[in-house]
This record gives structure tokens, sequence and C-alpha cells, in this order.
């Protein structure tokens, strides 16, 4: 079953003669290539290894993956085929800790495939792999609705800074906090991005930088350690980015540096935005103190492909995320509206609304 999807920019996974495909961000920009994947735990490998990454991305990612060893088991007994399938879930939750996204999608098809207890493999197999198209498709389509809710707290001329890759290349399409920048732009506004680099994967140089020079957005790409300066020369007048897991009370996971981003803006007095698709909540983490933080290897701090700067043997700390407390938060940026000022009732109430009337 092939489908197509509405796309804007880059297309960061599709699916291609019963394969998934992904963009391989880790040689962005220098080579655009496509990996397929025909397994649940080629998919997971995908995700540890970042050919993709970004929280919705991610989330995609590990449905499809869900979806090619179902469809591989298609034809085995139902004991064989249930047993296969609590490998594959496991395989893909044990690939990357910290983006809620991965368990939101797994949760999900997990559900679809509960629901259909007495049916056969090769009809559950064929019910998820629609399922992932839908989560697919359906991101766009949120990207889209958070774009238009969080254009409008974008002034003409402002300059925005963002925080690692939260664009289209995060996503099935469009982006989170590019697709507000985005939305801004098709709405007739002149909005120029400051993109962080972000060490150590480097996200803003190679991903945000090549994505928005592709759609001919005007980026400017500084280091991580330049965001104070320019906040205090009056450079920066918001800043958008993306999250890897909010919290009950409001508290931001995100890529490591952007607390540090958000500590700056909060003392620049500069509006500190977060998109936030409601997949992205996860009620039942209490405040971020709990959410899990990936440590990564060493050698993504030590050097770069290959080149080595610290001294060998030196012992380092790598830790992919960092948690931003609510109260430096201006707003969450979702589909269903924005949410100034996040805490514990206010995101309570949000989750409990009813999600939007699909316009896309
Ligand atoms: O380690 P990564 O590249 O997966 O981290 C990505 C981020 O931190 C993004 O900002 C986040 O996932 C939001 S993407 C819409």
């Amino acid at each position: 079953m092939d489908r197509a999807s509405p796309r804007s920019g880059v297309e960061t996974l599709r699916w291609r003669d019963g394969r998934l495909e992904m963009i391989d961000q880790r040689v962005l920009p220098a080579e655009v290539v496509y990996r397929d994947y025909a397994t649940a735990a080629g998919v997971a490998e995908g995700i540890r290894s970042m050919v993709v990454r970004g929280a919705p991305a991610i989330g995609c990612a590990a449905a499809y993956g869900v979806a090619l060893d179902a469809l591989r088991l298609a034809g085995a007994p139902r004991a064989q085929f249930d047993g296969a399938m609590q490998e594959a879930f496991a395989v893909l939750a044990r690939s990357r800790p910290t983006a809620v996204n991965l368990f939101w999608a797994l949760k999900r098809m997990r559900t679809v495939s509960g629901a259909m207890s007495p049916a056969s493999s090769a009809s559950i197999a064929e019910r998820l792999l629609a399922e992932a198209h839908e989560i697919l498709a359906e991101d766009i389509r949120i990207n889209r609705a958070m774009g238009r809710n969080g254009a409008a707290l974008l002034a003409d001329g402002m300059t925005v800074l963002t925080h690692c890759n939260a664009g289209a290349l995060a996503t099935a399409g469009y982006g989170t906090a590019l697709g507000v920048i985005r939305s801004a732009i098709e709405s007739g506004k002149r909005i120029s991005v400051i993109a962080d680099e972000t060490r150590p994967f480097l996200q803003g140089a190679r991903l945000t930088a090549w994505e928005l020079a592709q759609d001919a957005i005007p980026v400017t790409l500084i280091t991580d350690n330049m965001a104070g300066h320019l906040m205090k020369c009056g450079e920066i007048q918001a800043v958008v980015v993306g999250t890897d897991r909010v919290a009950a009370n409001g508290d931001v996971a995100n890529k490591i540096g952007t607390y540090m981003v958000a500590v700056l803006a909060h003392r620049h007095a500069i509006p500190f935005y977060v998109a936030c698709p409601i997949s992205t909540i996860d009620p039942d983490m209490p405040n971020g103190d709990a959410i899990p933080i990936e440590e990564r290897d060493a050698n993504e701090v030590t050097g770069y492909r290959g080149v080595r700067w610290a001294p060998e043997g030196i012992k380092v700390r790598n830790p992919a995320f960092d948690v931003t407390p609510a109260e430096l938060v201006t707003a969450l940026i979702t589909e269903r509206g924005v949410v100034a000022s996040p805490d514990q009732s206010n995101i309570a109430a949000l989750l409990k609304s009813a999600p939007p009337v699909d316009s896309a």
C-alpha cells in the first residue's frame, strides 16, 4: 500500500515499494542520501545512530518499524506473529530514551493491533501500515496548524533565534519551530533566522541552516556561545525552539543548550516560545526532573568525523538534552492553540480540550 502525502520542503521519511526510506541526517548537507529499511530492528538502529532524529520524526519512524515487522510476519500464525511483534515493540522502545513521541507512537500502534485481537496476522499488518501512514500525514497537518497558531506571535521584521533542528527534517514535514517561522513568512512577514550551531551533533549548522537555505529563508549561523552577545546587542527579538518532551507542569526537555538560551532570553526580556505538538506532552511525567536524559558517546565531544581535538583518555560528559523550567517559557505553541506561561493547570486544560477540526 503506497500513499503519497502533501509535504513542504525535504522528505524526511517516505514509504517506497514496501520499505521505509529515511534521509540520512548524519551526512547532510554534504550528501543527500536515502537509506532503506525493511525491519523494526533496522529502523531502531536508524533511530539510535541518528539517521533519523527529531522527536516527531522518531515517532513516525517507529510506527513504520512496527508496520515493517508486521508485514514480514503477515503469513505467520497468530501466536508466532504476536511473539515477534512484542520483540519489535521492545527493540524500538530501546532505541532512544528522551523523545516521548517514540513511546507515544508505539502505544498508538499497540492500541491499534490490540483492538483487532481476533483478526488474522495479515489484516493486522495491513491496519498497522495504514496507521503508520496516518501518523505521518497527521504530523504534517499538526505542524501546519501549530505554524498558523504561532505565526501570530512573530511580528514583521523580527529576527528569531532557534536551537537544534525542529524543522521538516525533525518531523514528517514542515517542522514545529521552523513551521512557525515558515507560516509567519507565508503570511507575508519578513522573518530572518539565527541558527545556533548546536554542539556537539551540529543539527543547527548542518540541518537547520541547510533546510532553511533550501527554502530561501534568510538564515545566519552562529556558534552556541554567540547567542548572549547578539541578544545583548538587540539583534534577536524572539526565540522559537522545539521539544522532545514537556512534563505535566510545563518543564521542557529539548536539545542540550536550550536551557542556556532560555536563561539568556529571560535576562534580555526576549520571548521564549516552544513549539510543541500535543503528542510531545507527557502527562505521566510530573516535572522535568524525572525526564530521562540520553547520554551519548564521548566521541561526539572529543572530535568530529574522525578528527580528534581532545586529549586521549580525557573524561567527557555528553548529555544530549537539558530541561528548561516552565517559568522560563513564555508560551507553548500547540496545534490546539497557544498556552501562555504553561503550568500544571493550563496544560491539563489543554489536554482535555477538543482537537481542532482538521483544516489542512
Ligand atoms: O538529538 P535530536 O537531534 O533528536 O534532538 C532533536 C531536538 O532536540 C529537537 O529540538 C526536538 O526533537 C524537537 S523536533 C521538532
